[in-house]
């Protein structure tokens, strides 16, 4: 059956190969989305759907207790070639039970690649400690001054199969007291920070 989930995991299989020489041209604010988690060096860190660990470093840091999710083991042996020492988990970001319970969770451009996001976050949200924060950055919906180019990025979006239009702030509300929700570069950005979870 080729699902989803399939399709994307096929994507990464080719993408795995040119994706750390080619993402920095149109991945923006990783290190942005990082520093509002405030990592401390005592702080467990998961980072759901890691993809080659480009993260990696600028959390290392910070905090070296590093877990690296991601269901694609063609992006997974990307990061194990560079970072050795970070523990990795070949799972789904909607339902896979890490075993670890963290301080901070990040997951930068993943969410937008999946359709059930709302039981991903619900999912990351189970794996934060009561005093936990979560950092979601990923790409949105252009307005302003390059609202125009609205169409042209959302084409280009929908073939890289990402979804701009995630209600952040709604969903996030629904489980978590503290929401944030800020965009970048009339939009192009959003970078979401979310903490105390909610029972
Ligand atoms: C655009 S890459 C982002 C990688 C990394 N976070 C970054 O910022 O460079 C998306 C990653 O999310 C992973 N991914 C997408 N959907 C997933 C899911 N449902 N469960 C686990 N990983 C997923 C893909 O395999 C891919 O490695």
């Amino acid at each position: 059956m080729n699902t989803v989930s399939d399709k994307v995991k096929s994507y990464y299989r080719y993408h795995a190969l040119i994706y750390d020489a080619t993402r920095w041209l149109f991945l923006f604010n990783r290190k942005k989305a990082i520093e509002k988690l405030s990592i401390q060096p005592s702080d467990t860190v998961l980072d759901f759907g890691c993809g080659t660990g480009l993260n990696f470093k600028y959390i290392m840091q910070r905090s070296k207790n590093l877990t690296g999710i991601d269901f694609s083991n063609d992006m997974l042996d990307k990061a194990k070639k560079k970072f050795p020492g970070v523990r990795l988990v070949e799972t789904d970001i909607v339902s896979g039970k890490i075993g670890i319970t963290a301080d901070k969770i990040i997951c930068t451009y993943a969410l937008s690649l999946i359709d059930d996001y709302e039981n991903a976050v619900i999912n990351m949200k189970n794996h934060l400690r009561s005093s936990g924060m979560l950092v979601l950055l990923d790409f949105s919906k252009l307005y302003g001054a390059l609202k125009f180019a609205y169409p042209l990025l959302d084409w280009w979006l929908k073939h890289h199969k990402v979804n701009a239009e995630i209600p952040y702030e709604k969903i996030l509300k629904k489980y978590f007291r503290n929401v944030n929700v800020e965009t970048f570069h009339s939009g192009y950005n959003v970078i979401a920070t979310a903490s105390y979870p909610l029972e």
